[in-house]
């Protein structure tokens, strides 16, 4: 007999696990830096676009498919669709997941490490000087690396989703409470009108520059957690009774609100203090820990509590990266869940281990960027959006418009038929088109 499927409690619980996923290091380490690269407001204003334009139908249909083929990413195509192009997307997923989880795994080592300095006195005096002697010694980051990803392993092999999904209904609130009093602090220390300026104030010369987009398209798909069938498998844990429309809003909106406001605490403070904006990878763990030094008495213990949170968040994002591997392996290869998750856990982490050195050890370069950056860009802004566009190509090819309306409950609502046009002509235009003039001007 067919072993039922498991189903999500409750309808916010299937919310939450997805905001879970969304909610980590792409919204407060990925976006400030690569928004302090694209120059700001442009790319803000085109990250913006590209989640309601792009990221909104992307992730309905995801959604869709899954709670139509009630299986994973990869079996959905086949079940769906089978033998058809279509299934290169479920292996495009699982290889965009073991690459961004190698590279996330040296970040999320970064903020243990950050943690840990903190409960031991601190990040005291020079904070860019810190962070260069840190993630320039060898052997250290990959040590907190390794620490990150054991955490990550020992949870997927627990299969503690439960777990996961009551500390996520508590850390959200507690991570977005804390960034919002962070901002308000950010926003005193003399560089708010600047940061407003860096912000929200478009520099129209700059929208000319193919890569502002390629970066900000890639940027959308991270941070939502979309093109690789993350979004798709849980989707696929839902009764087909729960609506999508409202979900994936709910979803969307607090992602970019989260974003927003994580930059509203880095650029003030980073113009207070003469940071540069362009610094790359180390942006948050510079810019954060200067403004913690300037709160007198408790900056320490604030230190603690935010890197807490964002080691959590990223947890929270690893483990679904983790779990579209090890569910693929264990149906694949037929091995046990925890031979799977502890053999692949390893093999990411050593594939993390380049993008460790690279951030200061020793030079590792990969058409002109270190190979950190390198991973970064080829899976978000490269792997993510060729996802993205086979999943909305599906979508609207395979299903006639009323019923791409039915399968993503938004047939009778107003924005149905904006919505509709995006999906089946303005993003996989845009798309196709960003992804051509990206790679041209890599
Ligand atoms: N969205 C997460 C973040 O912003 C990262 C992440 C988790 C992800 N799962 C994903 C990115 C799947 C792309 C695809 O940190």
């Amino acid at each position: 007999m067919k072993k039922e499927r498991e189903q999500w409690g409750s309808r916010w619980g299937f919310i939450l696990a997805a905001m879970g996923s969304a909610v980590g290091l792409g919204n407060i380490w990925r976006f400030s830096y690569a928004m302090g690269a694209g120059g700001g407001s442009t790319f803000l204003i085109i990250y913006l676009l590209s989640v309601l334009i792009i990221g909104f139908p992307v992730m309905l249909i995801e959604f869709a498919i899954g709670r139509r083929a009630q299986t994973d990413a990869i079996d959905a195509f086949k079940k769906l669709a089978p033998k058809s192009f279509w299934v290169v997307a479920g292996g495009m997923g699982v290889l965009a997941a073991f690459v961004i989880l190698s590279f996330y795994g040296v970040i999320g080592g970064w903020s243990f490490k950050y943690i840990f300095s903190y409960l031991t006195g601190g990040v005291a005096g020079d904070t860019g000087g810190y962070f260069e002697a840190f993630v320039g010694s060898p052997i250290e980051p990959i040590g907190w690396q390794f620490l990150f990803m054991g955490v990550t392993v020992a949870i997927v092999m627990l299969g503690v989703q439960k777990g996961i999904e009551t500390s996520s209904k508590w850390m959200m609130p507690i991570l977005s409470i804390l960034l919002i009093l962070l901002a308000g602090y950010s926003l005193t220390l003399g560089g708010a009108s600047e940061a407003l300026t860096f912000m929200f104030h478009p520099d129209w010369s700059a929208f000319g520059d193919p890569s502002v987009y390629f970066a900000a398209v890639g940027q959308a798909f991270f941070t939502l957690s979309l093109g690789m069938g993350i979004m798709l498998t849980y989707g696929s844990y839902l009764s087909p009774k729960e609506k999508l429309t409202s979900s994936a809003a709910y979803i969307i909106v607090l992602d970019t609100l989260f974003a927003i406001i994580a930059g509203l605490v880095v650029f003030p403070a980073l113009f207070a203090f003469d940071l540069d904006p362009t610094q790359g990878a180390g942006l948050v763990f510079v810019v954060l820990p200067t403004i913690f030094q300037n709160i007198s008495g408790i900056g320490a213990i604030i230190g603690v509590a935010f890197f807490v949170l964002l080691a959590l968040a990223a947890l929270s994002s690893a483990i679904s990266l983790l779990e579209v591997v090890v569910a693929y392996l264990i149906r694949r290869l037929g091995v046990s869940r925890k031979i799977a998750t502890l053999g692949i856990g390893f093999v990411i982490f050593l594939v993390g281990v380049p993008s460790s050195l690279s951030q200061g050890a020793v030079s590792i370069e990969v058409f002109g960027d270190s190979f950190l950056d390198f991973m970064d860009k080829f899976s978000g802004n490269l792997l993510l959006p060729l996802g993205g566009l086979i999943i909305a190509l599906y979508g609207t090819w395979s299903w006639k418009s009323d019923e791409l309306l039915e399968q993503t409950d938004l047939k009778g609502t107003a924005i149905a038929p904006a919505i509709l046009f995006f999906a089946k002509y303005v993003a996989p235009i845009a798309i196709l088109v960003i992804l051509v003039f990206g790679m041209l001007n890599w």
